[in-house]
């Protein structure tokens, strides 16, 4: 990596990341609905840039430029359609095991798709991201982890849909970051060790459960992706290459869930009312 990156600076999170195990003042309630008859939180897996573009004759990078553009469109879809929550896996913490030239190339998306913000917040849109910057062990360059600060910050007011990027993101490091910081609040203050404090301590500790999962490009996996989050979620496999998949499609995968069996206990939010500090138990 460059000498624009962010790395050495472990434990140090990024100003305006949210205080561990502190619930975001004003945030949405876990389990809000979306619209009617829509999932209120869909989470997409975007796989399939690289066939995508070698089936076409292309290299990889176009894939993953096309791969952006989708990823515009399915924002502005997912709105139009009135679900709540959509996050998406932008870069995973194994990603940057790629060859040197093809990363280089996704992070310049990701600074396209924060180009997109003014966009996005004039449609009310409020951007989140989750991954190793809210801990401040992030290895991007600093000029993008500078425009996803800006575009958190920017939109922080929103009240509309609510677009996560999963950016330099592993859910097991996730799970052993807040395991981390539940165990210092509870050294620190008692605070309770459980289902829902343990909730408080994620990356983004307002973000409801999944309600549905999405992979493009027929892979059946979870690849380290919201573990905790998609607990019980439905998960929708298309065949589809992540460019292919605009708004038609998940038009098609919001339609596949409204005949999934609702009512998996898993998918329930963690119970509101359990006391985090022992002293209120
Ligand atoms: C999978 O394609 C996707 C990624 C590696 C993540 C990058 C995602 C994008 C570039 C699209 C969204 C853009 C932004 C800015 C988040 P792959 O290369 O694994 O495809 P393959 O399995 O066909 O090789």
């Amino acid at each position: 990596m460059s000498d624009d990156t962010a790395a050495g600076d472990p434990g140090a999170p990024e100003p305006g990341a949210p205080e561990p195990g502190a619930p975001e003042p004003g945030a949405p309630e876990p389990g809000v609905p979306g619209a009617d008859g829509v999932p209120g939180h869909v989470a997409v897996i975007m796989d399939g840039n690289g066939r995508w573009a070698e089936s076409k004759g292309l290299p990889r990078t176009e894939g993953h430029r096309q791969g952006e553009a989708t990823l515009a469109e399915v924002v502005r879809a997912a709105d139009d359609l009135g679900i709540r929550w959509l996050t998406a896996y932008g870069f995973s913490t194994e990603n940057w095991s790629r060859p040197k030239l093809e990363v280089d190339f996704i992070l310049s998306l990701h600074k396209n798709i924060f180009d997109r913000r003014l966009e996005m917040h004039r449609n009310n849109v409020r951007i989140r991201c989750i991954g190793r910057p809210v801990a401040g062990t992030s290895r991007l360059p600093r000029r993008i982890l500078r425009e996803m600060q800006e575009s958190v910050e920017l939109t922080k007011g929103n009240t509309g849909l609510n677009f996560t990027l999963a950016f330099d993101y592993g859910s097991r490091e996730e799970l052993v970051y807040a395991a981390r910081n539940l165990l210092e609040a509870h050294l620190r203050e008692g605070t309770v060790i459980d289902e829902r404090s343990f909730e408080q301590c994620l990356y983004e500790p307002a973000m409801p459960p999944v309600d549905l999962l999405v992979r493009t490009s027929g892979e059946q996996r979870l690849s380290n992706f919201l573990l905790w989050q998609s607990v019980g979620a439905p998960f929708y496999v298309t065949p589809t290459y992540w460019p292919d998949f605009g708004r038609a499609e998940l038009g098609a995968a919001v339609e596949w869930w409204r005949g999934v069996p609702q009512g998996d206990p898993a998918r329930e939010p963690v119970p509101k009312g359990i006391a985090r500090h022992a002293k209120d138990a």
